[in-house]
């Protein structure tokens, strides 16, 4: 048995409690359930009570000797942030594009000519397994130095068997050997390789009858992903690819109409995808559409501003009943960062969320979109103890004081991992 932690004191305790058997949809996006001077008693990973100090000091006096006690007074005490799209397993920086693009070039054009997800390809299926696992390693601690608990991250970059099976294979490692707990996606159908640019419909057949059921088989990936847009995947070919997902047991999700409105929307709720990410271009019928189906709509604004792009519609998403969550995107081409925090202040000052739904956005609703709900997103009795503690006194703070890292402390499975904002 390890020794109990007692948090004690913040001046602000959000606990997201009660979005336990969905996603918080509408205006519950905004209940965040705030405690002042709230505490939480932790015990072998495991959140084992959470509420006002005077009632968890009542009932645990007798033991306060044992348990390793941290003052939360002045601070913001949250669950541990969640991050349900990345792409951190890859080798390779495309900072050249990046300043191509700043002279006028499109991310497509870029891709079109072969650079782009073909160049980062091509780094990453030259890398190794070391390789791969030493670059996303340095970036997981960057996520944990954030507040980011749990991440979800694609494969994508290999595009073969072998190149896919090998980065889904570094995840894995990751998730034993980081802080950080990695939820997999295969994501084969990320882009048409080069060398069957005139032959789409061949690839998409590798992908539904040599890929997807060798990755099931591994057991390496829980979701399945597809780049659904013009000139990448069709919604013909995106359709045929998560079916054959869903066959073999891995769940839908999709990259829906991010730079053109191309029906991504609406393929979501047809296939029962878990998320639709980026849709910034979605119809109003998708949105509906999603909304009925209960389809979780991943918005990555870091990608919309970084590809100086106009921003998903997150007033009509919400207001339309989707539930919403938000991400990084992290990749090396349309979203290089690694702050899911600033993720937070674009959500707020590009696309017209509160500062409380940014926060249900990033933890219970993240939890939803990438299936862990049941273990993390919320500090309940019995949940997995993913903390994240900001030094600021209210969570305003966080969305008003903005492009800047607020985290002072990180508890993994109830220890201790980041300290006044360094890694323990
Ligand atoms: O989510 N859109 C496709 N995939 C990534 C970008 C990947 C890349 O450019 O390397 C995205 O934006
Ligand atoms: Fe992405």
């Amino acid at each position: 048995m390890t020794q109990p932690l007692f948090i004690r004191n913040a001046d602000q305790l959000i606990t997201m409690a009660g979005h336990q058997a969905g996603p918080a949809v509408g205006k519950a996006m905004t209940d965040i359930e705030i405690i002042e001077g709230g505490s939480v008693w932790i015990e072998d990973e495991r959140i084992v009570a959470a509420g006002p100090d005077a009632t968890l000091y009542e009932t645990y006096q007798n033991r306060l000797e044992e348990a390793q006690v941290i003052d939360a007074s002045g601070k913001v005490v949250a669950p541990g942030l969640i991050d349900p799209h990345t792409h951190i397993v890859h080798a390779g920086t495309r900072e050249a594009e990046y300043a191509m693009r700043l002279k006028g070039s499109t991310y497509m054009e870029i891709m079109e000519s072969g650079g782009g997800i073909h160049s980062t390809t091509r780094s990453t299926q030259q890398a190794s397994d070391e390789e791969l696992f030493e670059a996303a390693h340095k970036r997981l601690n960057q996520f944990l130095l954030h507040g980011v608990t749990t991440l979800e991250a694609k494969s994508g970059y290999g595009l073969t068997l072998e190149h896919e099976l090998k980065q889904l294979r570094v995840a894995a490692q990751l998730h034993e050997h980081h802080t950080m707990d990695l939820v997999s996606t295969f994501m084969g159908a990320h882009a048409v390789p080069m060398d069957e640019k005139d032959n789409p419909d061949r690839f998409v057949d590798r992908v539904v009858e040599e890929m997807i059921p060798e990755v099931a088989k591994s057991g390496l990936a829980r979701f399945n992903d597809v780049f659904c847009e013009r000139g990448v995947f069709t919604p013909e070919q995106s359709r045929k690819i998560l079916e054959a997902g869903k066959a073999y047991g891995l769940t839908p999700k999709i990259h829906a109409d991010e730079i053109e409105p191309y029906a991504g929307a609406e393929l979501a709720a047809e296939v029962g995808a878990i998320s639709a990410d980026h849709l910034l271009k979605a119809s109003d019928e998708g949105i509906a559409q999603m909304a009925d189906k209960g389809v979780v709509g991943v918005l990555l604004p870091g990608t919309a501003f970084f590809l100086m792009a106009e921003f998903a519609r997150a007033r009509r998403i919400i207001d339309a009943g989707v539930p919403v969550a938000l991400s990084t995107d992290a990749n090396p081409g349309s979203s290089p960062t690694l702050s899911l925090p600033f993720i937070m202040n674009l959500g707020c000052l590009k696309m017209g969320m509160t500062p409380e739904e940014v926060l249900t956005a990033t933890t219970i609703n993240a939890a939803h979109a990438i299936g862990i709900a049941d273990e993390a997103g919320s500090i309940e009795t019995g949940k997995q103890a993913d903390i994240t503690m900001f030094d600021v006194p209210n969570h305003l703070m966080l969305s008003y004081q903005y492009g800047m890292n607020h985290v002072d402390t990180v508890i993994k499975k109830g220890k201790v991992v980041v300290q006044e904002g360094q890694l323990v």
